[in-house]
């Protein structure tokens, strides 16, 4: 059994974190959507917060899902989305019924992060994407943040980029990496069953 892992931090950061954080690189999350093979028409953002990453797209109809019911006020209140309480280990949404899903900076607080690329693949329609930006422990300054987020205790778990792809194959995607650094992307084309 998995608890909800860093939730409690980001209900007390809630109406500080949009101050703090920078803007959301949309251009990489669009760059990992465009691998999806049918049209992005209903998108999730899985772990989507104040709705940051969120506010950096353009298109798609954008449900914010998030575990911290402050993050959810945020995204509500001040960016106006459509938002919903859920854990990203069991989505509240039917069974390939979103044509994407992205994941940022948030895959690594996740608790059970097996339970949350399944959900992922079960709501995507075949030929939908998911999208996950997150940060490689391999990098100097990933080594530097896995060091800060053990130093806070948060429960955090990082990939590298390979291990992040090799997670999504196992899942039903087809991974690809989308680009490399500090900040990294790795989509997924969901493959029919
Ligand atoms: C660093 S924030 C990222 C928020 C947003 N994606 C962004 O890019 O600004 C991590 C988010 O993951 C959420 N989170 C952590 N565990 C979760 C879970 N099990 N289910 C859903 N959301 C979760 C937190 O509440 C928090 O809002």
């Amino acid at each position: 059994m998995h608890g909800l892992g860093d939730v409690g931090f980001f209900d007390r950061m809630a109406p500080l974190y949009d101050r703090v954080m920078p803007p959301a690189n949309g251009e990489a999350l669009a760059a990992g959507l465009a691998h999806a093979t049918r049209p992005i028409d209903r998108l999730l953002d899985v772990g989507g917060g104040s709705g940051r990453a969120a506010a950096a797209l353009t298109g798609p109809e954008i449900t914010v899902v998030d575990a911290s019911l402050g993050m959810l006020d945020r995204a509500r209140g001040v960016r106006g989305l459509s938002a919903v309480a859920g854990d990203a280990g069991r989505l509240p949404f039917r069974d390939a019924s979103v044509d994407a899903v992205m994941i940022v900076d948030a895959f690594h607080h996740l608790p059970d992060q097996e339970a949350a690329l399944r959900e992922a693949a079960r709501v995507l329609a075949p030929g939908g994407a998911l999208v996950i930006r997150e940060f490689d422990p391999d990098h100097p300054l990933g080594r530097a943040l896995v060091a800060a987020e053990n130093a806070i205790r948060m429960t955090s778990q990082f990939k590298t980029p390979r291990n992040l792809a090799a997670a999504l194959d196992d899942a039903g995607f087809d991974p690809r990496i989308v680009d490399r650094g500090f900040g990294y992307t790795v989509a997924g084309v969901r493959r029919e069953d």
